[in-house]
């Protein structure tokens, strides 16, 4: 069994940006599991399938063969032998990842996937049900989360910075949506595991939540 940390939380909390930096610092391996969903979310998007109508959706998943890889120690996502890492990141993706998530079969396609990279190797694991679900005997479980106030405005930056035009209220307004999806769906809802320390980004710089986590986790 690897060295596991478990980092949970709501869309825009910082997960993959803090997680990749204690990997470096820790030296494990990091494995963003939201990635996958997006990864299987764009084969739905490829074939027109109503994330609404979960026949439609579990067909779908009998085709889709979802990878991992590191490339200079980037993760990258493989959907059926195609590299799609450059494809994952944008609102449309991650609506349709996070509609498709609440569907079991969808959830039970990605599990062995990352029970199985956890088993084999130091990880730092970032997604939604990772301490409650994937790995409940993580060494270290953290949920990370900040207001929808700070969320919504990070990725305002982010966005404006790519040039690309944007509306604060609107990413408020899709950030809530989110949350809302993902905290009352009925498989696997992210929430908090009793066990996890909760970490609030939301007055802390990157270097300060980098180090809380540091601060809690064994090198490897
Ligand atoms: O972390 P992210 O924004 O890349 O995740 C995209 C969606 O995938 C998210 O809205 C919910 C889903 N997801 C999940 O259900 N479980 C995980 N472990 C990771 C992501």
């Amino acid at each position: 069994m690897g060295y596991n940390v478990a980092v949970d939380g709501p869309a825009g909390a910082g997960k993959s940006t803090i997680a990749k930096l204690v990997a470096k610092e820790m030296g494990y391996i990091y494995v963003d599991t939201g990635a996958m969903y997006r990864g299987l979310a764009i084969h739905f998007l490829k074939k027109g399938v109503d994330p609404e109508e979960k026949e439609a959706v579990v067909e779908a998943c009998r085709d889709a063969e979802v990878t991992i890889g590191y490339e200079d120690g980037a993760q990258q996502i493989y959907l059926n032998g195609e590299n799609v890492t450059g494809m994952l990141r944008t609102e449309e993706v991650g609506n349709m990842a996070s509609r498709t998530s609440a569907i079991p079969e969808v959830r039970e396609k990605l599990l062995e996937l990352q029970r199985s990279l956890a088993s084999e190797k130091d990880v730092i694991m970032d997604g939604r049900d990772i301490g409650t679900n994937i790995l409940p005997d993580a060494d270290v479980k953290i949920y990370l989360t900040a207001s929808v106030e700070t969320r919504a405005k990070r990725r305002y930056n982010e966005l404006k910075e790519k040039g690309e035009s944007c509306d604060l209220e609107e990413i408020a307004r899709d950030i809530k949506a989110r949350d809302e999806r993902d905290m009352t769906r009925d498989v696997a809802p992210l929430k908090k595991a009793e066990d996890a320390v909760l970490v609030d980004s939301s007055d802390m710089t990157i270097e300060e939540v980098v180090g809380r986590i540091c601060s809690l986790c064994r090198r490897a």
